[in-house]
This record gives C-alpha cells, sequence and structure tokens, in this order.
C-alpha cells in the first residue's frame, strides 16, 4: 500500500501522500502530484460531466498523478468508464488505491505516455491537466479524442499567457499577450485560440463548453466539431484586439494591423449557457466558491468583449471610484453590462470606452454635479 493520509473530497475517498501542495501552482512535494486547492477545478470537471447528462461516456484522465479526477468521476458521476493514465509509475500504486478504496469496477489504471495512449486509443472526455503548458500534449489529445467528444485542458503557464513572459507566448502560442487589467482574459483566449488552430490541422472546429481562469490557471472544456465549415466557423472567431491607451478604447478586428493590436484571440464564447444552467454546485467540496462562480459564469457577457477594471478608470479619471455595484448598476441602464469571473473589480461591457468614462466621472464620488 502506497504511503500517505487518507481524505475525502466530494463524496470520495482519496489516499494522497502526506507531503501534499494545499496552495499555489503546487509544488513538486511529493513523488506524486497532488494539489487541496485544485479540489475546486475538479468540482467543476464533476458538475460539467453530470451537466452533459451523456449515457456510457468513456473518459480518459491523462495525467492522473495520485487517480484524483478520474477516480471521482467514476465515483461521482453516474454511467462512466474512466481510464487514469499517467506515465510515472509511482503514481500507478496510488491510483489502484484510490480505485479500491471507492470500490469502482468503472476506473481502470494506465501506466503509458499519453502520447501512446492516445495513438491506441479514443474516448468522448479526454482531460489533460499537465505541470505548466499543455501544448505539447495538444495534438495528442485531439487524436485520443472521439468524433463529438470534449476534451477539457488545464494550463498554468500563466506568465506566458498573462504577458509577464512575452517572448515565450510568442514562442508557444503565436500570439502577442496583453498585460495589465485584461491579462487573464486575453490569456484564457490565447489558449483558446491556440486549441482551435490545432484543431484546424485535423479538420475539426470547436465550441467551447465553459472556459475559466481561476487561482493560478487556466482551464477550457470544448467540443470538439467535425469537418471543414466547422472548422472554418471556428477559424472565424479568431482574432485581434486593438487596445488605445490614450482613450481606453478597445475593439476587435479580424486581421492585425495597428500599433497596439494583441493576439490573436479566440473571439467567440467562453462557455455555454445552456449547460452552464444544468450545473448545480449541491454535494460539491467546495460548494459555496462553485454556487458564486456557476452565477458569474452564468451572467457574464462572453462574447467580444474585452473587460474594463474600476482601478484602470480610476487612474484614467484621476478620479476616486464608486462603488462597484452603483457604477454596474449605472452602465447597464445605458448597455449591458455585468460582472466577470475574472476579478471582482472588472466588469465587462457593451459599452464604448468614452461611455464608460463618462458614466465613471458622473458615479464617482468626487462629482458632487
Ligand atoms: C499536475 S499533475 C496532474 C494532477 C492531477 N490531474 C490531479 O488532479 O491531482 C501532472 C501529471 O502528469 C504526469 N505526466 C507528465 N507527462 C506525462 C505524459 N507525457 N503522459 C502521461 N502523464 C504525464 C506527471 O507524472 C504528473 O503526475
Amino acid at each position: 500500500m502506497p504511503s500517505g493520509v487518507e481524505l475525502i473530497e466530494g463524496r470520495t475517498k482519496l489516499l494522497v501522500p502526506e507531503q501534499h501542495s494545499s496552495r499555489g501552482p503546487g509544488t513538486r512535494t511529493a513523488d506524486v502530484f497532488f494539489n487541496e486547492q485544485m479540489a475546486f477545478g475538479r468540482d467543476v470537471t464533476i458538475m460539467f460531466l453530470k451537466a452533459l447528462d451523456k449515457n456510457g461516456i468513456t473518459a480518459a484522465d491523462a495525467m492522473s498523478a495520485t487517480g484524483a479526477r478520474a477516480v471521482r468521476i467514476a465515483n461521482e458521476v453516474k454511467d462512466t468508464i474512466v481510464v487514469a493514465n499517467d506515465a510515472d509509475p509511482k503514481a500507478i500504486p496510488y491510483i489502484e488505491h484510490n480505485i479500491s478504496l471507492n470500490s469502482l469496477s468503472n476506473c481502470t489504471s494506465s501506466n503509458k505516455d499519453l502520447h501512446v495512449l492516445f495513438a491506441e486509443s479514443s474516448f468522448d472526455y479526454v482531460d489533460i491537466d499537465p505541470f505548466g503548458t499543455p501544448v505539447p500534449f495538444i495534438q495528442s489529445a485531439i487524436r485520443g479524442c472521439r468524433k463529438k467528444g470534449v476534451i477539457a485542458i488545464t494550463a498554468t503557464d500563466t506568465a506566458p499567457l498573462a504577458g509577464a513572459q512575452t517572448g515565450k507566448c510568442r514562442r508557444r502560442y503565436q500570439s502577442e499577450p496583453i498585460r495589465g487589467y485584461m491579462c487573464h482574459e486575453s490569456g484564457l483566449r490565447i489558449l483558446m485560440c491556440s486549441i482551435a488552430r490545432e484543431l484546424a490541422k485535423f479538420d475539426r472546429g470547436m465550441k467551447p463548453l465553459l472556459s475559466f481562469y481561476a487561482d493560478h490557471y487556466f482551464r477550457t472544456y470544448v467540443q470538439v466539431e467535425e469537418g471543414a465549415a466547422a472548422t472554418d466557423r471556428s477559424l472565424g472567431q479568431l482574432g485581434f484586439m486593438h487596445y488605445d491607451p490614450k482613450t481606453l478604447e478597445r475593439s476587435v478586428s479580424e486581421h492585425c494591423s495597428k500599433e497596439h493590436d494583441k493576439g490573436p484571440f479566440w473571439l467567440g464564447p467562453l462557455h455555454d449557457k445552456k449547460l452552464l444552467a444544468r450545473m448545480d454546485a449541491a454535494g460539491m467540496e467546495k460548494e459555496k466558491r462553485c454556487a458564486k462562480m456557476l452565477a458569474l459564469w452564468k451572467n457574464e457577457l462572453d462574447e467580444q468583449t474585452f473587460l474594463y477594471d474600476i482601478s484602470e478608470l480610476s487612474s484614467f479619471t484621476k478620479m476616486s471610484p464608486p462603488k462597484m455595484e452603483v457604477l454596474i448598476e449605472a452602465l447597464n441602464c445605458a448597455g449591458k453590462t455585468t460582472p466577470t469571473h475574472m476579478s471582482p473589480t472588472s466588469f465587462k461591457t457593451e459599452l464604448d470606452a468614452e461611455e464608460v468614462i463618462s458614466i465613471y466621472i458622473r458615479t464617482s464620488p468626487d462629482n458632487k454635479m
């Protein structure tokens, strides 16, 4: 039996190494990786797969470590057949122990490099959860995903994606990232753009079902669509953003032309709102956080818009910020405006920068008129 501590996450018992990460991106404190903070991310997978509501779904958790996500799927989502795979032989005793701890007959362990796993077999749901960038694994994930299947991909290389390492982002993702208030939204959209471009090489398109930034990582769940028309539709959703620091104006375009253009990004929706409506936080390990995030995702504007931040408007106008609720309500009277899950001080709006700035000035406590 592998050594470690037993805990319960969601409705599932897990044995994990005693020395494990409890927050942050997770350091390799033990031979086999486990990060308690990722319980939220695993909760999202459970809520997502329950809401997909497909019978007999085959799932591959390709980078399983202790098997935490795979074993939770097999135990908490009915009618699933799950493979918990990891290339590291030290992970396998944990995976096998966790399968038997929950008396599961619908989960098997696998000790393969995922490139081999996905050359040999394909699945309805493919999960890629690497240390750092997923770029080296995306093509294999696509090969291992069945027709109309779903690929879920995590990226923890936030520094390049969010613009702190521009050169690395250019090399890895062939995109120009954005620093500052829009960095997380743009990082997520660069990851999604890169998945769409890889899928296109296989004549496959994508429909994002759920995409988010949390803690130290980006994660997206995309439905794979087959054929040239679907691929062209996907590629048609890629584009650039023009940002003018003198006016705060943001606009999107198909081609990169101006001095301040960034991208390319995925400019289509982040989520499928119908699927989100079926997702339920009840019984999740981080139930309160899941409920809060679900409410934000369901409500947020998620297409063709880039967020504004209240601190950005404060430093631009040199006026104190109004309360966030007051500002959003005032903006919403002029055009659809919503909070965003990216940051509690940011919002998304259909309004242009001039209107946003004028409403900010009107609602600022410094404005005595
Ligand atoms: C961040 S951990 C996964 C964490 C896990 N999904 C969880 O929720 O606890 C990444 C894992 O990927 C495995 N890995 C790295 N390269 C791999 C490859 N080419 N094929 C399969 N597994 C790989 C590592 O051994 C490690 O256990």
